[in-house]
């Protein structure tokens, strides 16, 4: 079996990837991070040394984890943060998935502040459940871009009175790379003439199809993108293939990541522009001193390998108007490739409603239902589900919805923290209203799940203001498709919307279920799955790891 090693010194240092300086925390002075690319049955082993005065965790989304739930990084859930100066290594085989993923830190806002990379998983028959054949396969990281420390921001977005009202990005990124303008920023220290700042540029060969794959490792903006007079063919959606289809412009939230083939078969010219666009009108308030997006180059070359240029062609944009909704591509029309029904028995039906509510001290925390979340960042969930925490046999959230659904299995509040907890293998849906007037990115660790339907204000039910049950809801389910719908690991539910997802429960660990807008995560938009809890055994926390817990300064970096 092939192990794939990677060493990584995590660091704090000063970096100006669009000209303004900032402080960054940095994998080996790498910004975005290294690219981790491997064949589906590698195992990874990720040793990392944090220099940084804070503690910190990596977590690589979308991977499974099957049999490794402690190695999944996610502070307060799988495990311990690393505390300063210490280096932990992360080891997992990936089993069962191929195609576009990344890593991030799990730990308070870090990704923000740079600890992003890519991971590709290359799986035997690629180039087969491709339908389209490709000569070159590159990445385009995606990311709003903050001029100050997630901390500092994060004080301000959490603190009293703020309603909600998240951090606005400064700018965007492509690959870690922009240009701006030194002059329209006096108050910031800027220079735009160091060799890694640009318009990022990507060098394709003519008369050939190139797979682009892109990953919003942002933490708050969807962004839309274009190559100007060009189509781009979608192929891939979180790891999952899908039937090839075009559009002139991807929308692409948080997490997600799209792969699309490009044809550079135009004659007239060999230039052409890439527009990134943030959604602004999504954003709560405008910020003065933004730019909403990063251009770029795509330039049809076969001997150079551009990363930054210095001017941008004048290429068309495309004529129609600009589709500006908050909220994903339409899911029904992206068709897997490997065609996997989903089951058409529910074992557990969970009602989930997701909100920002002023509460004590006048802070505003993301909810669902009644509970908001918090790290517990030395007794992780998972740990104290294998030392013996035994559920309270609470009742699912009782005073507004029906009891617990699901025999042999447990919906509880730990300290108001909503965990559901299954053993065996379970069938379950997650209906999700968004009460919020954002957009949310939900992402479940461990699992892919089907995405059965979205939509705005309530869907359909046989009384209006009968219960959100699966007997009130069958006009609603009386009309999935459920012979191939899409399978993903993020999607979003729309402002006053919701969306009706399923997944089948049969991975062993904690896994968190949680807005991928790291604001809102960070303000408590999280809830937790223990599933197959009869599998998990103690074997699965090394004494490394425990070791982890008992380190001085873990909380440090855990933000406000
Ligand atoms: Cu990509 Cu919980 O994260």
């Amino acid at each position: 079996p092939t192990i794939r090693q990677y060493n990584w010194t995590l660091r704090e240092t000063e970096s100006n990837p669009d000209g303004v300086w900032r402080p960054m925390l940095l994998i080996n002075d790498q910004f975005p991070g290294p690219l981790i690319e491997v064949n589906e049955h590698d195992t990874i082993r990720v040793t990392v040394n944090n220099q940084m005065t804070n503690s910190t965790a990596m977590h690589w989304h979308g991977i499974y984890q099957n049999g490794t739930n402690s190695m999944d990084g996610t502070v307060g859930i799988t495990g311990c943060p690393i505390a300063p100066g210490l280096s932990f290594t992360y080891e997992f085989k990936v089993r069962g998935q191929s195609g576009t993923y990344w890593y991030h830190a799990h730990q308070g806002n870090q990704a923000s502040d740079g600890l992003v990379g890519p991971l590709i998983i290359h799986s035997r028959d690629e180039k087969q459940l491709q339908q389209l054949q490709y000569a070159s396969d590159r990445i385009i990281m995606l990311s709003d871009h903050y001029h100050d420390l997630s901390g500092i921001l994060a004080r301000r977005y959490l603190a009293p009175d703020m309603e909600n009202a998240e951090p606005v990005p400064d700018g965007a990124l492509i690959n870690g790379r922009a240009i701006r303008n030194c002059d329209d920023l006096p108050h910031r220290k800027c220079d735009n003439t160091t060799s890694n700042v640009g318009f990022p540029a990507f060098d394709l060969e003519p008369n050939r199809h190139h797979r682009l794959r892109i990953i919003n490792v942002g933490a708050f903006a969807e962004f839309q993108f274009q190559i100007d007079e060009h189509e781009l063919a979608v192929t891939e959606v979180d790891g999952t293939d899908v039937q090839p289809i075009n559009y002139h412009r991807l929308n692409i939230n948080p997490a997600q990541r799209y792969s699309v083939v490009v044809h550079t078969d135009k004659r007239e010219r060999t230039k052409f522009r890439m527009r990134a666009r943030m959604i602004t009108h999504c954003f709560a308030e405008p910020n003065p001193f933004m730019v909403d997006s990063v251009q770029g180059v795509i330039q049809y070359s076969s001997n150079s390998e551009a990363k930054a240029a210095t001017k941008l062609p004048d290429t068309m944009d495309w004529n129609e108007a600009i589709g500006l909704e908050c909220k994903d591509l339409n899911t029904t029309e992206l068709v897997p490739v490997q065609v996997v029904a989903a089951p058409t028995k529910v074992d557990a039906f969970f009602y989930l409603r997701s909100n920002f509510e002023i509460g004590a001290y006048r802070l505003s925390r993301g909810k669902f239902n009644t509970s908001s979340w918090r790290a517990d960042v030395k007794s992780p969930t998972l740990f104290r589900s294998i030392d013996g925490l035994q559920a309270k046999n609470a009742s699912f959230d009782a005073e507004q919805d029906k009891g617990p659904v699901f025999v042999n299995n447990r919906a509880f509040d730990q300290s108001a923290q909503l965990t559901i907890q299954s053993s065996g293998v379970q069938t379950v849906d997650i209906l999700i209203s968004n009460f919020d007037d954002g957009n949310h990115p939900y992402h479940l660790h461990g699992y892919k799940f089907w995405v059965l339907a979205q939509g705005h204000g309530y869907p359909s039910r046989k009384s209006l203001d009968g219960p959100m049950d699966l007997d009130n809801l069958s006009p609603l389910y009386e009309s999935l498709d459920l012979s191939n719908p899409l399978r993903r690991d993020t999607a979003s539910v729309e402002a006053f919307g919701w969306a009706l997802i399923r997944f089948v429960a049969d991975n062993p660990g904690a896994w968190a279920f949680h807005c991928h807008v790291s604001w809102h995560a960070e303000a408590g938009l999280l809830m937790q799955f223990l599933t197959r809890t009869d599998l998990l055994i103690d074997s699965e926390i090394s004494e490394a790891h425990r070791e982890l817990c008992r380190a001085d300064g873990l909380e440090k970096g855990t933000g406000p």
